[in-house]
């Protein structure tokens, strides 16, 4: 009988280097390798793919999944304006349903009975690479060997050293790291304790504001039907136009969120955030959104935005309810067509300005000067109807206090 598979989420890091012996071991089962690129860092996947032959894996996938990533999971996001408690645009949690669905295809093309995650067992990743998986093929069971295994780093080493498998020298990075296209996220250290300003060592892709430029920047950002397509009027694919707000914003230290934050698991964490693309890019669609949305399809849209955040934080992308809310978001983007400008400064991102062929913004509705369309006299018919319910309401009240105080007296 073959052997049975498993295919693990590798990135090349100790842990999940680890992972391949470790999962071999105590499985007994042959490994394959899937390392998924979702942007912005610089992982060198040729390295990768050699590495995890190397310490025996059976075979070793790497996909570009940039273009994928944009399009079908940050675009969704975006048009649907979700930040999680107000403060952090989800992208390690974005990335974590489309990693889990690559797996998913490797298994089936494999034939393999599991896959595997590095994830520790206080975080939210696990849950959503399990969830994401179960969505997809109910029948793969999952591995988790970090979790599983419960090493302090210093035991990890002693099992890589014993089993020949190389241990990264030099300065270990004080702080953990998620990196993205979408952003950049930074915890444990120093950061564990949030009273504690985060030191300019957690960040590497924004400069300080302090030292940002002493001139602002203005940004124009064109979208189409809530897909931005162009900055400064430079048309562009996703994943560049990300690349390029990414890299103009990060110049200003724009997109630094200190964030405590409530896990899945129940833990309160604090995580330190830089989301220069997001951060401008959800500004500008909403901007637009207020004067493309008709008001009772704005105000419906935002009781939503929070509920899909959630929807994405908590592990349930690959649900009836995410895909149902999407169906209503991209409905409601038809006519969110237009440009904004934003202006950034020493960590500021502003909007100062907001067009489109479909406006409904009028000038001369809302105008206090001559050219004023409106009709004031017809207010005050609205008025008495709109306020009919309160007023029958406290002439009510009024009578029935009276009638008390007559019975008291
Ligand atoms: N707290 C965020 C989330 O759960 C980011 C986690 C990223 N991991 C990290 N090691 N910084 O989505």
């Amino acid at each position: 009988m073959s052997k049975q598979k498993c295919v693990l989420a590798y990135s090349g890091g100790l842990d999940t280097t680890v992972a391949i012996h470790w999962i071999k071991e105590n499985y007994d089962c042959d490994v394959v390798t899937l390392a998924v690129d979702v942007g912005a860092n610089d992982k060198d996947l040729d390295y990768i793919q050699k590495k995890a032959l190397a310490i025996g894996a059976t075979a070793s996938y790497v996909h570009d999944a940039k273009r994928e990533y944009a399009y079908e999971y940050i675009l969704p996001t975006l048009m649907a304006n979700a930040i999680y408690e107000s403060k952090y645009y989800l992208s390690a949690a974005l990335s974590r349903p489309l990693i889990s669905k690559l797996l998913v295809d490797v298994a089936q093309k494999e034939g393999a009975d599991f896959v595997a995650h590095g994830c520790t067992g206080k975080g939210n990743d696990q849950v959503r690479f399990e969830v994401s998986v179960a969505a997809l093929d109910p029948n793969i069971k999952v591995i988790a060997p970090v979790r599983d295994w419960a090493w302090s780093r210093e035991e990890e080493i002693d099992y890589a050293i014993k089993h020949n498998i190389p241990v990264p020298v030099g300065k270990e990075n004080p702080f953990s790291l998620d990196v993205n296209l979408w952003g950049r996220s930074c915890e444990a250290g120093v950061l564990e304790d949030p009273w504690t300003e985060a030191p300019e060592a957690a960040f590497e892709w924004t400069v300080s504001p302090q030292n940002a430029p002493e001139q602002p920047e203005y940004l124009e950002i064109g979208f189409e039907q809530g897909v931005p397509v162009s900055v400064n009027g430079e048309c562009l694919d996703l994943v560049a136009l990300i690349e390029k707000v990414h890299a103009i914003a990060a110049a200003h230290g724009v997109g630094r969120i200190d964030h405590v934050e409530n896990r899945l698991v129940g833990i309160k964490s604090r995580e330190v955030y830089e989301m220069p693309a997001a951060h401008v890019l959800t500004l500008a669609h909403k901007e637009l959104e207020t004067i493309t949305l008709p008001r009772e399809l704005h105000h419906f849209k935002l009781s939503l935005e929070q509920k899909y955040a959630e929807q994405i934080y908590f592990g349930l992308w690959f649900t009836p309810l995410r895909k149902s809310l999407d169906a209503f978001i991209k409905e409601s983007q038809k006519t969110v067509t237009g440009s904004v400008r934003i202006k950034l400064y020493k960590g500021t991102a502003v909007c100062v300005g907001r067009k489109s062929r479909l406006t409904l913004y009028s000038y001369d509705l809302a105008t206090y000067d001559k050219a004023d369309k409106f009709d004031h006299k017809a207010s005050k018919g609205f008025i008495d109807i709109f306020g009919l319910p309160t007023k029958v309401f406290a002439a009510v009240q009024k009578n029935a206090e009276e009638k008390e105080t007559v019975a008291a007296d």
